[in-house]
């Protein structure tokens, strides 16, 4: 399966989501095999959901908490996700990593939680340009997706998203792309068994149409996890016809 994702981040408001959506009710063509998603800003998702209806673009949260209910001031449960037709939930994504200080522990609990719930969890991972340039992109990935030893085998995509790549307009070369992409499919199969195989791995960093149409060729790259250039619906529509 391929699949990709608009992460919108902390961007966009009510005015602009309604013409996002109704582009995508008009031009997104479901095709066999590829998933589109949408993950809004939270208090956008039910909105981003009725106005998707049933036009088969999916939506996802970018966080929620592992916790099912109670005294947990400004978070979210899975449950409630669940509750408001959410597809889907981001978890670990490199700036919840970095600037909200989101663990490995506290992924085990909310990759656990999401399935729970019926919401597919997208595990992002990806190393900073310190960690590259140090020699330490491999083991930081390793104990990135160590991860799933302890939630097993289960719904599941993995995001790999170098740090150095994100918002920055520098994507990752072919070469750079297909290193890790092999890696992160060896890791999978390690940890995981044959289900390991199954899983996408989508790029993210950097991914515009321009760039596109060569990254999703590289062997074990199966979508897409895109931020800025999926600010623009005829962008977000144009790589999802790219990955059909
Ligand atoms: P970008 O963000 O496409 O703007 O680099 C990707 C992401 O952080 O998911």
């Amino acid at each position: 399966m391929r699949i990709i994702i608009a992460n919108w981040k902390m961007n966009l408001l009510s005015k602009d989501i309604d013409g996002f959506c109704a582009a995508c009710v008009a031009e997104y063509k479901a095709k066999p095999g590829v998933e589109a998603g949408i993950a809004p800003p939270s208090i956008y998702l039910k909105d981003v959901k009725t106005k998707l209806g049933n036009c088969g673009v999916k939506v996802f949260a970018q966080n929620a908490y592992f916790e099912a209910k109670g005294a947990f001031t400004g978070e979210i449960a899975m449950a409630q996700l669940k509750d408001i037709g959410c597809d889907g939930v981001l978890l670990g994504h490199s700036e919840r990593r970095h600037i909200f200080g989101e663990t490995n522990a506290a992924l085990v609990k909310k990759v656990k939680a999401a399935r729970e719930h019926d919401l597919l969890p997208v595990l992002c991972i990806g190393e900073t340009l310190a960690e590259r340039d140090g020699g330490k992109m491999f083991e930081v990935l390793r104990e990135q997706l160590a991860v799933l030893k302890e939630t097993g085998p289960g719904a599941l995509v993995v995001a790999y998203e170098p740090v150095w790549a994100i918002g920055t307009g520098r994507v990752a070369t072919v070469e750079q792309v297909r290193e890790v992409h092999a890696f992160v499919a060896e890791e999978l199969k390690r940890l995981l068994g044959e289900a390991g195989a199954e899983v996408p791995i989508q790029y993210g960093g950097s991914v515009t149409p321009d760039n596109f149409s060569e990254l999703i060729q590289v062997p074990h790259v199966s979508g897409g996890l895109v931020g800025g250039a999926a600010l623009d619906p005829a962008k977000f529509l144009k790589l999802v016809q790219q990955a059909q």
